[in-house]
């Protein structure tokens, strides 16, 4: 497992470009099993994530070639099993279920485990699924759907935490070659189903309202090959903004589609830094001193949860008392521990909510990345950290951030990657 080693203290300045999206490439690679015609998607991120989709592609008899940024697939025959060798190592795989029961009306996929930001049910989708007409059944911890008929639905997609981004996907991805018309009710309006369904419209699809929480969709009786371009990663560009905010004079983003993070650079001017934006950039610096802030996470356009980490780390420098509340992930707080490590005041008075009093004080220590996010969170704290920060199991970082040890050195930062060679 390799580790990186942080050196604190260099001012970051410079831009960044951002990757394609990986909440946005995973299920739009999903859906390439709804057609048997050639599909070609651009600006697909090199990430682990990534890796792991095309191995399930591959696996169920896929054709896929990948040109750098560019994946085509051509998925002709198809076996409909997605096994737990591979599903364990991402849980984003159960959005194969979505196009496979669309396409083959049957699917064998492995339960995903569960993981450290929290349990992670897929219970929203399989009822969707019964909602079309499927048979669910879990057994020896795979789920078996199966459908004689795929039949449009008003299905309900909002469970206790709010909506579901991969459930929306799923049920999505089933409802395209239903017949008749599918209604999903309290949908989720990222920007990654919306990029989604313009994928599956190009591939002849009839959907409206992806965005909003009521998505129609009229079933066709099948769907050809298309070229798609991902979005870009907003989760990526917060993280950069982040890292510029608390080490940085001047640090761009370039490459980004700024009303995507409209709830992110809301909030780092409210913590007092300032934002300029362009039609593909967003820049940040400081503006004087900063200011403590209260943030709750939200479905979208809320505040992101994937951001919630990176904006602990954040709070650590402004001084008074943050509150960060996490109300979708509320057990996403495995970074907390990490940053009191380093020096960082938190406590965490009740589930779901961390009490930050900033001290500006952070000092390097050894520290484990638990999560995706978690592990940026650490990154952008030990450039602010006195001294040299190890940060053990970056595997968690390669997962999501295309790169993202480059990209920072290429605005100034100081960190060196330790191949250790353990697996
Ligand atoms: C997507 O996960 C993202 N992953 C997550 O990003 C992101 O944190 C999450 O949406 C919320 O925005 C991908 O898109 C690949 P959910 P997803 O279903 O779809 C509960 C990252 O860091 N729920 O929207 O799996 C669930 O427990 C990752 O890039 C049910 O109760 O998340 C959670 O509390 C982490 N039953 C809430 O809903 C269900 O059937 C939202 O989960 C499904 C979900």
């Amino acid at each position: 497992m390799d580790k990186i080693l942080v050196h604190g203290g260099p001012r970051l300045s410079g831009t960044v470009r951002i990757s394609g999206s990986k909440n946005s490439a995973l299920p739009i690679l999903a859906a390439t099993l709804l057609t048997k015609e050639e599909c070609i998607i651009h600006r697909v991120p090199d990430l682990s994530d990534i890796h792991y989709m095309l191995q399930i592609l591959a696996f169920m008899g896929c054709e896929v070639e990948r040109a750098s940024g560019t994946v085509i697939v051509r998925a002709e025959k198809l076996s409909t099993l997605a096994p737990y060798d591979i599903v364990r190592k991402m849980r984003a795989s159960v959005c194969v279920m979505g196009p496979l029961l669309g396409r083959e009306r049957e699917a064998t996929v492995s339960l995903p485990g569960g993981c450290v930001i929290g349990d992670r049910p897929i219970d929203l989708h399989l009822r969707g699924f019964e909602k079309l007409g499927a048979m669910v059944r879990v057994e020896s911890g795979y789920v078996k759907l199966f459908a004689n008929r795929l039949r449009g639905s008003v299905v309900p997609m909002r469970g206790k935490f709010g909506s579901t981004v991969l459930g929306t996907d799923n049920i999505l991805m089933a409802a395209v070659l239903a017949e008749g018309v599918t209604i999903i009710e309290g949908a989720a309006a990222e920007p990654e189903v919306v990029d989604l369904a313009n994928f599956l419209i190009a591939m002849g699809a009839r959907i409206e309202g992806a965005g909003t929480d009521r998505i129609v969709v009229e079933g066709v009786s099948s769907l050809h090959g298309a070229e798609h371009r991902v979005i870009p990663d907003r989760i990526e560009a917060g993280t950069f903004l982040v890292a510029g905010a608390m080490a940085g004079d001047r640090v761009t983003v370039r490459r980004v589609e700024p009303s995507h993070l409209a709830a992110i650079t809301k909030a780092l001017s409210v913590a007092g830094f300032q934002i300029s934006t362009e039609s593909d950039a967003i820049t940040v610096g400081r503006n004087g001193s900063l200011h403590p802030f209260n943030l709750t996470t939200a479905p979208y356009p809320g505040f992101p949860t994937d951001m919630q980490a990176q904006f602990c780390a954040l709070a650590t420098l402004c001084p008074g008392q943050s509150h960060i509340k996490d109300t979708i992930f509320p057990q996403r707080f495995m970074h907390v521990a990490e940053l009191k490590r380093m020096g960082a005041e938190i406590d965490l008075p009740e589930v779901g909510r961390a009490v930050i009093t900033g001290n500006g004080r952070l000092s390097a220590a050894p520290v484990m990345a638990s999560d995706l996010r978690a592990s940026a969170a650490l990154v952008l704290a030990g450039l602010k950290a006195e001294g040299v920060t190890e940060i053990n199991r970056v595997y968690h970082i390669d997962r999501g951030y295309e790169h993202l040890d480059d990209k920072l050195i290429g605005i100034g930062a100081q960190i060196e990657r330790l191949k250790t060679g353990r697996p």
